[in-house]
């Protein structure tokens, strides 16, 4: 442990100390998502199931809920619903990360769990350079770290950063997001044989490659690993313009399915899925469990939102990971769905069979609180159906166009209101909703879409509220949730 490295170490223990009563004072607390003690938390990081315990690292800026010199917190946990805040994985202490220990992954090698991230720096003419590096760890707690492997290559600008890796035969192989000197948004694929000597492959997909055109000025955080019969590459490219209802956060995070040829560093694929329709989703990073499931996590925020118009930076934190969720495949497209360990938040059940709505809005007896998961499947919709939820946010379906709609009051002038749709390209047969105190992630027919967001109601309001046009019937379960 360097000098640097206590002092960071200690300056952040204090940071969450000082502010420890306030933060833990806000009504918009959440109480089953990962949130920073204090400050500012971005992407999920170095996603790893090892000796049974589930490591969950994140993007951590402890001294302001703003971005800057990024730190690696970590979460442990057995059973994705119980977890442990545990010491700070990495600060940024050494010359080549002293401007933050950005976005990367872990595996795990002879008994050793590996880090690789991306070590930034601002030079001394203020420019950016950004390094891969790795640190391992004996016990999962305490990092050594190695340094630098990988260094930009010719032809790539310094937006270059956040290493996945993987194993596949006797190889190891790594994806990193990178930019080149057209400004056009790449993943590089590396290989080794020991993890620290990484030869370049290439460009394995990007804006401009296969066939794409162009497709955003920086790819961040990519991710490309097998389901099913598929390789998925999952990716946020920058630089997207708004397209209809597509394409509409600052920037987009979703993937492309198709066949990868790594030896030959070509990956054929399909068009750009966005994985969340949201208005809060980015930087969403898989890994592989024990149990052989892909799970996904993603930050339950964007870059370049305002930070400010949250409400929850004058109580010194601001934002959250989502809820974990399986990925599967459906011979067209991924399907999310929470793991399904998050039933043991369950508290009480509520079922109700056989509700009708005909040209009326209704609240059900019990169908009320935070938080709450719902689970509603649908007979019927004639023509629209719409959840109200705490006077603040709604989502509705259309039948005629198959439009789903979520919509609220936009953070910066509350008298407006924004929205955020897809089209379902079949009929509305069921929702499943997790609603926190200050987010609410929906799930329409088994995973199809989801809908990330956070949302800040009046703390006391607590109302579902439920609108038909023409006849719509459906049953409802509803569950107390425990954090
Ligand atoms: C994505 C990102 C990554 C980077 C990290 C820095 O949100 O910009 O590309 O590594 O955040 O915190």
């Amino acid at each position: 442990m360097s000098k640097r490295d206590e002092q960071l170490r200690e300056a952040a223990a204090v940071e969450v100390e000082k502010h420890r009563e306030q933060v833990e004072a806000d009504p918009y607390r959440l109480s089953f998502h990962h949130m920073p003690p204090v400050g500012l938390m971005n992407d999920p990081n170095g996603l790893v199931q090892w000796k049974g315990e589930y490591h969950l690292f994140y993007q951590w800026m402890p001294f302001k809920t703003d971005h800057g010199e990024k730190f690696w917190g970590h979460y442990i946990s057995e059973d994705f619903v119980n977890w442990r805040h545990e010491r700070i994985a990495l600060t940024p202490s050494e010359w080549y990360d002293k401007d933050g220990c950005y976005s990367g992954s872990a595996i795990i090698h002879e008994d050793q769990l590996y880090l690789f991230y991306t070590g930034n720096v601002f030079n001394e003419e203020g420019e950016q350079e950004e390094y891969q590096c790795v640190a391992t760890s004996k016990d999962g707690l305490h990092f050594e770290k190695k340094g630098p492997v990988i260094y930009v290559p010719e032809g790539y600008t310094s937006n270059f950063r956040d290493p996945k890796v993987w194993k596949k035969g006797e190889k190891w192989y790594l994806v990193v997001g990178a930019q080149n000197q057209h400004e056009q948004g790449k993943v590089l694929l590396y290989r080794s044989s020991n993890l620290l000597d990484w030869e370049l492959l290439g460009p394995v997909a990007g804006s401009n490659e296969n066939r794409l055109g162009d497709f955003g000025y920086m790819w961040e955080c990519p991710d490309l690993f097998q389901l099913h019969d598929q390789d998925i590459l999952i990716v946020s490219p920058q630089g997207l313009q708004p397209d209809g209802m597509k394409y509409n956060n600052t920037y987009q995070s979703g993937y492309f399915a198709g066949q990868l040829a790594a030896e030959d560093c070509s990956l054929e694929h399909g068009v750009f899925h966005e994985l969340d329709r949201g208005f809060e989703f980015y930087a969403p990073q898989t890994f592989l469990d024990e149990k052989g499931r892909r799970i996904l996590y993603g930050w339950m925020g964007v870059p370049e939102q305002n930070e400010q118009s949250h409400p929850t930076v004058s109580q010194k934190w601001i934002h959250a990971l989502t809820v974990p969720r399986v990925l599967d495949w459906d011979g067209s497209q991924i399907l999310q769905q929470p793991v399904p360990e998050l039933a043991e938040m369950r508290e009480a059940v509520l079922l109700h069979s056989e509700i009708t709505i005909t040209n009326d809005q209704k609240a059900v007896r019990g169908v009320e609180g935070k938080p709450v998961e719902l689970r509603m499947e649908f007979e019927e919709v004639e023509d629209q159906f719409a959840l109200e939820i705490f006077h603040y946010v709604s989502f509705s379906y259309k039948k005629s166009d198959g439009v789903l709609t979520l919509s609220r009051p936009q953070f910066e002038d509350k008298s407006q209101t924004e929205f955020r749709r897809t089209v379902l390209q079949e009929g509305l047969k069921e929702l499943h909703l997790f609603i926190d105190h200050s987010s609410i992630e929906i799930f329409v027919n088994g995973g199809k879409e989801v809908f990330t967001s956070r949302i800040f109601p009046q703390t006391e309001d607590d109302d579902i509220l439920f609108t038909s046009l023409g006849t719509s019937t459906f049953s409802i379960e509803k569950w107390k949730l425990s954090g």
